[in-house]
C-alpha cells in the first residue's frame, strides 16, 4: 500500500466492499482533485446553490453584524476555496479567521489568496475533519465566536450526524457563540435533480473521482469506465442521493484483496439533504442552537439561518 494512504480511508473502503454495505462517507470525495471538481460544480449553470447563497450573503452579512457585533473569531467549517467568506469578513470585521478544511493543501492555497485580500486579518487555518473532535487555535480561545457553515454542507450528513456535528460545534464555539449556516430548501424536483445531473458531466466526474482516488491511494485497479454516476431524489428522506453504478459485471482488487460487482449494483457515495423551514429550525434546536434570524433567497430556494448557543434554562 502506498505510504500516504489514510488508514481511515482504507478502513471505510474495505468495509464498503467486504461487508457489501456499498456506502462510502461523502467526505472521501474531497481530495485535492475532488475539491477542485466541486469548485467547478459551483460554476455550473444548473448548480444554483452557490450563486443563490453568495447573493444572499452579500445582502445579509451587514444584518448579521448588527446582531452578533464585530470582533468575534470567525470559524468556518469546510472552508474549501473560501470564496463566500469575504462578504462575511468585510461585514463582521473579525478579530481572527479560522478556516477548517479536510484538504490540507487546498486549505493552504485558499488561505494565501484570502490573506492577500485581507492583509491585516489574523488567519489561523486548521487542517482537520470537522466531523471529529478538534481543538481551536489557542489564540482564539478567549474570543467570542461566530461559526460559519455555508454551502448547505450540513446536507451531506444524515440527521443523526448533522445533530452530532451541531452539538460538537456548540461545544467547540462555546455558550454565547453564533452560527451562520446555509441550507438548501426543498423545491421543484426537476430543479434539484438538474443541479446534480449537469449537462457537462462535471458532477459525474466528481463522483467517479472517488474510484480514481481509491486506485491511486489504496493500490486499486478499479476500471473506472465500467461505472457511471447516478443522482436520484429520495422524497421520504428529503435528499438527493448520488450513486456509482456498475455498468457491467466487474472484478477488481484494492490493497491486495479481490472484489466483484454485478452490473447494476450501486455504491452510495453522497447525500444532499434539502430542508423545510421547520425541519431546519428543529434540527438547529436539537443540536443546541436557538434560531434567532433567517433570510430566504427568492422563491425560498435557499435559507441562511443565524442561531445562538444559549445557556440552557430549565423549563418551568
Ligand atoms: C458541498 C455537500 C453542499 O450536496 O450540493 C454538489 C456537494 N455534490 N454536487 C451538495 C455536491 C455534487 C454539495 N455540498
Amino acid at each position: 500500500m502506498p505510504e500516504a494512504a489514510d488508514p481511515a480511508f482504507l478502513a471505510d473502503i474495505m468495509r464498503c466492499f467486504t461487508d457489501k454495505t456499498y456506502a462510502i462517507p461523502a467526505r472521501w470525495l474531497y481530495d485535492r482533485q475532488g475539491s477542485e471538481l466541486f469548485e467547478a460544480i459551483t460554476q455550473l449553470p444548473e448548480y444554483y446553490l452557490t450563486r443563490v447563497e453568495t447573493a444572499l450573503l452579500e445582502a445579509v452579512c451587514p444584518h448579521v453584524a448588527d446582531i452578533t457585533g464585530k470582533s468575534r473569531a470567525v470559524v468556518e467549517f469546510g472552508s474549501g476555496s473560501s470564496t463566500k467568506t469575504p462578504h462575511l469578513l468585510s461585514a463582521v470585521d473579525p478579530a481572527a479567521y479560522v478556516p477548517i478544511d479536510i484538504s490540507a493543501d487546498f486549505l493552504a492555497s485558499s488561505s494565501a489568496v484570502l490573506q492577500e485580500q485581507f492583509p491585516e486579518l489574523n488567519i489561523l487555518p486548521v487542517a482537520a475533519d470537522f466531523m471529529h473532535p478538534l481543538t481551536l487555535p489557542s489564540a482564539v480561545a478567549d474570543l467570542p465566536k461566530l461559526g460559519f457553515f455555508p454551502g448547505s454542507t450540513i446536507g451531506n450528513m444524515v440527521p443523526r450526524s448533522s445533530i452530532d456535528l451541531l452539538r460538537a460545534m456548540r461545544g467547540n464555539l462555546g455558550v454565547g457563540a453564533y452560527l451562520l449556516i446555509g441550507m438548501d430548501r426543498i423545491k421543484d424536483e426537476g430543479l434539484m435533480l438538474a443541479a446534480y445531473n449537469d449537462q457537462q458531466g462535471v458532477t459525474s466526474q466528481f463522483t467517479l473521482n472517488l474510484l480514481t482516488r481509491i486506485n491511486r491511494e489504496l493500490d486499486g485497479d478499479i476500471p473506472v469506465s465500467s461505472f457511471r454516476h447516478l443522482s436520484i431524489w429520495n422524497d421520504r428522506y428529503s435528499r438527493i442521493e448520488a450513486y456509482i453504478e456498475a455498468r457491467e459485471d466487474v472484478r477488481f482488487t484494492i490493497n491486495g484483496q479481490s472484489f466483484a460487482m454485478a452490473a447494476g449494483e450501486k455504491i452510495h457515495a453522497e447525500n444532499s439533504h434539502k430542508y423545510g423551514l421547520r425541519d431546519a429550525r428543529l434540527m438547529l434546536r436539537a443540536g443546541g442552537w436557538s434560531p434567532v434570524a433567517e433570510w430566504n433567497a427568492p422563491d425560498d430556494a435557499y435559507t441562511l439561518f443565524l442561531a445562538e448557543a444559549r445557556q440552557s434554562k430549565s423549563a418551568p
